[in-house]
């Protein structure tokens, strides 16, 4: 039987659901891998560390030279998170002929190009499945079975800290801190939840998920986001009245030669499949050109999925028999797609505004829209006036350019009569 030597850097969350899968499904993977797979050092930064699992003290070190020196490794698997140091130990493993799993999406979705482009020169290996929606196999999933297919467009649910923390306030009317301190116990969030509430990691997923599904490899900076942390116990109660629940949605479309991107929380109709995607779970909606609708669903962050998603790429890596493969990940880069500014996106929105409490407020806000061509669709008053004469006011537009929408926000706001516009969701209606 073969002998296949590997390394692990970093033993945090996914690390040890790799480690434990290793252990626990050894038969499965020797018969699927053909190989006895050893995971003969783990890069650590605390050696003497209780990590609640049992490593053998001997196979940890702090050096990476240690692996990276090491002939006898032949798979090396980041699990460190962030670009710095993971790029430059990634780099020069590849240099060494190591082939390279990880499951960075920060480190793809910035600097994969790079690091594909040399893989292929240098012939090995990359694989990142575990990068995007933790165990469901979404970017196998576009790679390999959905290949004859111009892919129209991609809606995801791709974090599960934020869906976690949305799931508990619409549902069990949880606080925003005491769902996130959850999410965090469970092993969901990232190290810093920044990335997490203020959508940074669904934007590095969901430019992995262009990347592939339109073959252009798209600049993060270029993805519009807005995060999960404006979202108040009034929206949610809101959205609920008008027949809809507020989900952090990823979404890509094509619109003729340009795309549209963006990563913000969106309204989605009660009934709709996206809607009962709860908890820690994540599901992609993919519209093909010749397959249709698809949706992949399953749990998007922890260690034992994202553990099964790093495990299986490292035998598919030895099912490959160490030969290379053409890895086409963002490889067709040269494909001309411009992506739309904001101002040009088209959606129906939720306005939530504070005014007074006085006649004339609804002719004077509905000139301003109307002057922007921004039609209405709902509108409902909330509440009481308060002491000070305000009462809350929610419309719900009809499809209209963000460009409009921006415009009537900055009118709005000169009005004397607006006390304050307190948020403005997309809602999303899929036709
Ligand atoms: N923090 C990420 C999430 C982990 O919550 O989805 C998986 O990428």
């Amino acid at each position: 039987m073969n002998k296949v030597k590997i390394a692990l850097l970093g033993l945090g969350n996914v690390g040890k659901g790799v480690w434990e899968i290793f252990k626990n499904n050894t038969e499965e993977i020797i018969r699927r891998s053909g190989c006895e797979i050893e995971i003969t050092k783990i890069l650590v930064n605390d050696i003497n560390k209780d990590r609640g699992i049992e490593v053998p003290n001997e196979i940890l070190t702090d050096n990476i030279e240690e692996i990276l020196n090491d002939n006898s490794i032949q798979i090396i698997v980041e699990l460190m998170g962030g670009v710095d140091p993971a790029a430059d130990y990634i780099l020069r493993a590849i240099k060494s002929k190591k082939h390279v799993v990880t499951a960075n999406k920060q480190l793809i979705a910035i600097q994969g190009k790079e690091l594909l482009d040399l893989a292929r020169k240098e012939g090995v290996l990359f694989y990142y499945e575990g990068s995007v929606a933790g165990g469901i196999p979404i970017l196998k999933g576009i790679e390999e079975s959905l290949t004859a297919n111009k892919i129209e467009e991609i809606v995801g649910i791709i974090n599960g800290t934020t869906n976690y923390i949305l799931t508990k306030m619409s549902l069990e009317g949880m606080d925003f801190e005491t769902a996130l301190k959850e999410a965090q116990e469970k092993g969901y969030a990232e190290a810093d939840p920044t990335s997490d509430i203020e959508s940074y990691d669904a934007v590095y997923k969901l430019a992995i998920l262009t990347s592939l599904s339109f073959g252009i490899n798209v600049n993060v900076n270029d993805i519009y986001r807005e995060g999960i942390s404006k979202i108040s116990s009034h929206d949610i109660q809101n959205a609920k009245e008008f027949g809809y629940t507020i989900k952090l949605l990823a979404i890509a479309k094509e619109r003729g030669n340009s795309l549209e991107l963006r990563v913000h929380p969106t309204m989605i109709p009660l009934n709709h499949p996206l809607s009962n995607v709860n908890d820690s779970f994540n599901a992609i909606l993919i519209k093909g050109n010749a397959v249709g609708d698809l949706m992949f669903y399953g749990r998007g962050a922890g260690s034992l999925p994202t553990g099964s998603a790093v495990a299986s790429d490292i035998i598919s890596i030895l099912r490959n028999d160490m030969t290379l493969r053409s890895i086409s990940l963002v490889e067709n880069a040269d494909l001309q797609k411009t992506i739309l500014p904001r101002e040009e996106f088209t959606s129906r929105y939720y306005l939530r505004l504070t005014v007074k409490d006085v006649s004339g407020v609804l002719g004077q806000i509905s000139t301003i829209l109307g002057k922007n061509d921004v039609s209405i669709s709902s509108f409902i008053q909330k509440g009481e006036k308060d002491a000070n004469n305000i009462v809350r006011i929610v419309f719900i537009t009809h499809d209209t350019l963000e460009g409009n929408i921006m415009k009537s926000i900055e009118d709005l706001k000169k009005l004397e009569v607006v006390d304050e516009i307190k948020n403005l969701i997309r809602v999303e209606k899929f036709i």
